[in-house]
């Protein structure tokens, strides 16, 4: 049985009081809860230190949007796996799509990101996602093979024990139109096969793989209801206390 991640990737939002006030409603909200999922927010790295201290005693787990693929060094302005793990985080997304278009970050450039998240204890959350033009040149599949296959080059299973997947199809992310739940567990579906191939079927099973793109609480149950889908990696529904709380309890 695979228990569900609820993760939400606030982006460049919120400053260290928003981030505060935030995480304290969060907090309140699923306090009294009975969670079947893990909960998992990936704030700004300026609010990481303060998160991991409000954090303390809820039922949330700390991770960041992004890290440096070089241990230390002369590389202004970025941040490494150390330091994120010295903030308190577990977990660390890669490769999202913003990254890969805006920073143009590619397969070779992840899988050095994922290696050093992997070096340093933290939990990738490896994204991977079609653009609108690819699904419609009918690519999809051929698209988020060779992301999964480029990002998890040179890796054994053994050393992807911590590895999550995010599919997140780049035509769904912050424009409204989600995945339909059978788009969405077609391509998991697919992803979870082709690493049984690539590694072993126990491997597979094991693995979370979760859905991004435009997930809200009115379509996150029937997405999180599919065999293959184990959880949500959320954007926008994410920086409200009431919608993020929706969607963790329809897990
Ligand atoms: P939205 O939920 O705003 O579409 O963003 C999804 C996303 O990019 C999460 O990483």
């Amino acid at each position: 049985m695979r228990t569900k991640l609820i993760a939400g990737n606030w982006k460049m939002n919120n400053d260290l009081n928003e981030s505060k006030v935030l995480i304290a409603k969060l907090a309140k909200s699923l306090k009294d809860l009975e969670l079947n999922c893990e909960v998992v927010i990936c704030p700004p790295y300026t609010s990481l230190s303060e998160s991991a201290t409000a954090i303390v005693g809820t039922k949330i787990k700390l991770g960041a949007q992004n890290l440096h693929q070089e241990e230390s060094g002369a590389y202004t302005g970025e941040v490494s796996a150390k330091m994120l793990l010295s903030t308190g985080c577990e977990y660390v997304i890669i490769g999202h799509s913003e990254r890969r278009t805006i920073f143009k970050e590619n397969d070779e450039l992840i899988n050095k990101k994922i290696d050093r998240a992997l070096k340093n204890n933290l939990k990738p959350i490896f994204c991977v996602g079609e653009l609108l033009e690819e699904r419609e040149n009918n690519i999809t599949e051929k698209v988020i093979e060779s992301q999964v296959l480029g990002g998890l080059n040179g890796f054994s299973e053994n050393e992807l024990a911590d590895l999550i997947i995010a599919y997140e199809p780049v035509w769904a992310i912050g424009t409204g139109k989600t995945a339909t739940p059978e788009q969405a567990e077609d391509v998991h579906k697919f992803i979870r096969d082709l690493l049984e191939k690539r590694f072993s079927k126990e491997f597979a099973e094991k693995l979370l793989i979760l859905y991004g793109g435009s997930v809200k609480p009115e379509n996150s149950k029937e997405l999180l209801s599919q065999k293959n889908i184990d959880g949500a990696l959320v954007g926008g529904a994410c920086l409200k206390a009431e919608s993020f709380v929706g969607i963790i309890q329809s897990a």
